[in-house]
């Protein structure tokens, strides 16, 4: 049997395919990796799979639909597991055109290939397809202080290009589902944070400021609240509902950890005080209030109650322990963080940063 992942070589689907071969429970079972390897996605990420013949890796556009048509009738997979998508909010402000071409056009084009090739299954192979489509909790909008965390059932509010694009694919997904019967299912998380995360989202990006002795840049008045999940628990989210989710559901997923983001670079920089003391003194000194992101969401929070009730998922990190191996990942992988730091990386930086100054 055989899946096919999208965006496998970014943030969450490396980690994804990397902890799909270690599960005994799908470590037999091949992946067709499809990514485009734009500036976020990264092949090194995936160098332990090298020769590994349970792993096919093509460099593709989930909007091609005549390579979708070719992938699926070549490989047949079992299921779709899509990630690909433009995922920082940052940048679907500076330019939101590529965030519509990829995460509305690029998914409708994926569910239409879907949609044909599940078509031409038979009997126990057309019931068992699944696909299955990854989002975030960004849909539902933002938060007040007392507000309950986001259920399943809270309306749709994105309020960026990145959230409205992700909310215009769920949509998409839904209606496939309840117009063509394919069979689908969607989870929404929150913030990811781990190995492997690119370093122009807040925790990476304090870890790497920090060890180079640069500012750490804080939006607006850091109390912005965030729920945080270790990767490889959404990962682990995302297979319990591969396998035993019920079609046409949408599942939440979450880690029960809401930290404001000032708070987030402090523990940062705690951690590193400890791991990584610096001559110059504490590193909560390079901590910087800049100007805030426009239309900032104020509180993102994941009530996971109905994938835990249904499924038995709950995260087996705590913020504190996936904290920590996260710091001790970035320490320990200085060359992943060199390389990484190209060019157009620091174009980009100076692109987002320079202006809030
Ligand atoms: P990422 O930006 O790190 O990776 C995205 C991957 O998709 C990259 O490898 C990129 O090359 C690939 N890609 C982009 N456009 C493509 C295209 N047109 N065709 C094929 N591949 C393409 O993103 P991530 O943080 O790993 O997020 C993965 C998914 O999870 C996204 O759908 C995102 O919306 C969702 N999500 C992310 C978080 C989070 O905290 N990072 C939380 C909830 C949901
Ligand atoms: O909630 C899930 C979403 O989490 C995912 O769907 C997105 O793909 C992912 O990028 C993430 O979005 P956020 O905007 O919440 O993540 P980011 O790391 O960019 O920012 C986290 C918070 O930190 C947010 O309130 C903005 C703030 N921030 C961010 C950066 C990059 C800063 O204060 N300073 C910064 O330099």
């Amino acid at each position: 049997m055989t899946i096919l992942v999208t965006g496998g070589a970014g943030f969450i689907g490396s980690n994804f395919v990397l902890e799909w071969f270690k599960d005994a429970a799908t470590s037999d079972e091949a992946v067709v990796n499809l990514d485009a390897l734009t500036y976020a996605g990264n092949a090194e990420n995936l160098s332990a799979l090298s020769g590994d013949a349970r792993h096919i890796f093509v460099r593709g556009d989930i909007c091609e639909r005549a390579l979708l048509d070719h992938l699926l009738s070549e490989h047949r997979p079992r299921a779709i597991v899509h990630f690909a998508a433009e995922s920082h909010v940052d940048r679907s402000i500076h330019g939101p055109g590529v965030f519509i071409k990829t995460n509305v056009e690029g998914t409708f084009t994926l569910l239409e290939a879907a949609r044909d090739y599940w078509n031409t299954l038979g009997g126990d192979d057309k019931a068992k397809f699944r696909f299955h489509h990854v989002s975030t909790d960004e849909v539902y909008g933002s938060l007040k202080p007392a507000d309950p965390p986001f259920a399943e059932t809270h309306p749709y509010e994105p309020n960026s290009p990145y959230s409205a694009s992700k909310a215009a694919s769920d949509h998409l997904v839904r209606a496939w589902h309840h117009t063509y019967d394919l069979p689908v299912v969607t989870t929404n998380c929150s913030n990811n944070y781990g190995p492997y995360h690119f370093p122009e989202k807040l925790i990476p990006l304090m870890i790497v400021n920090a060890l180079a002795g640069k500012p750490l840049p804080v939006y607006g008045d850091g109390q912005q609240i965030r729920d945080w999940l270790y990767v490889t628990d959404h990962c682990s989210a995302i297979r319990a509902v591969l396998a035993r989710g019920r079609l046409g559901e949408t599942y939440n997923v979450g880690g029960w950890n809401e930290k404001a983001n000032i708070d987030i670079a402090r523990t940062i920089c705690v951690l590193l005080d400890e791991l990584r003391p610096d001559a110059a003194g504490s590193y909560t000194r390079l901590i910087t209030y800049v100007k805030d992101r426009p239309g900032h969401d104020r509180r993102y929070a994941i009530d996971a109650r109905k994938i835990e009730r249904e499924l038995g998922w709950r995260p087996a990190e705590t913020f504190e322990t996936g904290i920590r191996k996260t710091v001790a990942w970035y320490l320990e992988h200085s060359d992943w963080v060199g390389r990484v730091q190209s060019g157009a990386y620091r174009e980009w930086l100076a692109k987002n940063y320079e202006i809030r100054q």
